[in-house]
């Protein structure tokens, strides 16, 4: 039974991904320092799995603390990196916050993965590296755009530190996985998203709005160049995106990679509107959603929707959930946490 580190693993995709790591067998360590989490989360993936992963509250900025972690954890056989911040507004307000958060922890634990026997390395990076993307659907080999915000900039750069690492040091294997829109819950309605204040994302602003927290969803424009006029996105269903992480886990473990650093675009293929997204919430929880037209959010694409060719491929992973499964665990997940 393999070891695997997740940091950030009780977070919304690192605490799916436990999930997933412990069906399939492995031996899950978490570390996460709680600072956008809640402890209760390792209850629902107990319940869930009926495992409880090793646990540990440890901030990663504390590079001694991150040492004397691994010295106690030499028979680590792969990481699965997610802790980091990613609120894209809060990152234009404290970029140093951002650049500590995201970018020095990655250094020392990267310093750390390169001293153990067997370096693998799951990289939790966003399509957000595409920026404002030309072509669509977006390949890995699109350009990689100016960061559009700190955020942004440090997942291009923490992609950059992987790969300039792994060609030099020669038993470090990495794969950065770029995820298009997650969303949705478990389906047990055990663990899902857990956001602190007003959502900034469509999906938990709606179901929100349902569950009567906000008053009205604002559609953020309806004058683009789209078939409805409303921003088209690949929305992925949070368990597929987990899964995701395992199989390219088992890909570095099983020396089937093609080079020690790759990347794959994690999402459907499919782009749906704001209003699309609206609808099927509608769809499957028979409710009426309160929403206005209001006017464009700055900062935002027209679409941005996956090429998943080469992960289809080369990982044999496809995302399997709809967008009406997704928006159906995202409700349960709402009303569970809502007592409603
Ligand atoms: C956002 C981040 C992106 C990050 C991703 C991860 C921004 C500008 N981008 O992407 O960097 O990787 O989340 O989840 O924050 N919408 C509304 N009303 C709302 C909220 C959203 O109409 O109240 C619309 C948006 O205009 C957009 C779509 O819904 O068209 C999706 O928005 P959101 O969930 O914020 O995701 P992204 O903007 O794609």
């Amino acid at each position: 039974m393999d070891k695997i580190l997740v940091t950030g693993g009780l977070g919304f995709i690192g605490s799916h991904t436990v999930v997933e790591l412990q069906n399939e067998g492995f031996e899950v360590v978490v570390i996460d320092d709680l600072s956008n989490s809640s402890i209760d989360v390792l209850h629902g993936i107990t319940s869930i799995t009926g495992k409880t992963p090793i646990f540990e509250k440890l901030d990663l900025k504390d590079k001694s603390k991150v040492k004397k972690f691994f010295k106690a954890h030499q028979d680590i056989k792969g990481v699965i990196h997610f802790a980091a911040s990613k609120a894209v507004g809060e990152s234009v307000q404290k970029p140093l916050m951002y650049y500590e958060n995201n970018i020095n922890t990655l250094v020392y634990v990267l310093h750390e993965v390169c001293n153990l026997l067997e370096a693998n390395v799951i990289f939790s990076s966003s399509c957000t590296v595409y920026g404002q993307a030309d072509v669509m659907p977006i390949t890995e080999d699109a350009p990689i755009k100016p960061a559009e915000s700190p955020y942004g900039n440090t997942k291009q750069i923490g992609e950059e530190i992987i790969r300039d690492t792994c060609n030099v040091v020669q038993s470090l294997k990495a794969i950065s996985l770029r995820y298009f829109n997650p969303i949705g819950a478990h389906p047990s309605a055990k663990i899902g998203e857990l956001p602190i204040g007003v959502p900034q994302n469509l999906v938990p602003f709606i179901t929100q709005t349902a569950a009567g927290l906000r008053d009205c969803l604002s559609v953020f424009g309806d004058d683009y160049p789209t078939a409805d006029g409303t921003c088209i996105r690949d929305y992925i269903h949070v368990v597929d995106l987990a899964k995701a992480h395992v199989v390219a886990l088992q890909r570095l473990l099983k020396g089937q990679n093609k080079s020690n650093y790759e990347t794959f675009n994690v999402g459907t293929g499919v782009g749906s509107s704001v209003l699309e997204v609206i609808q099927s919430f509608e769809r499957v929880t028979g409710l009426s959603l309160n929403y206005k037209i209001a006017p464009r959010r700055e900062g935002d694409v027209t679409q941005a929707y996956a090429d998943t060719t080469k992960a289809n491929l080369e990982l044999g992973w496809r995302a399997k959930s709809t967008l009406d499964d997704a928006m159906k665990s995202a409700w349960l997940w709402e009303k569970h946490i809502r007592n409603l």
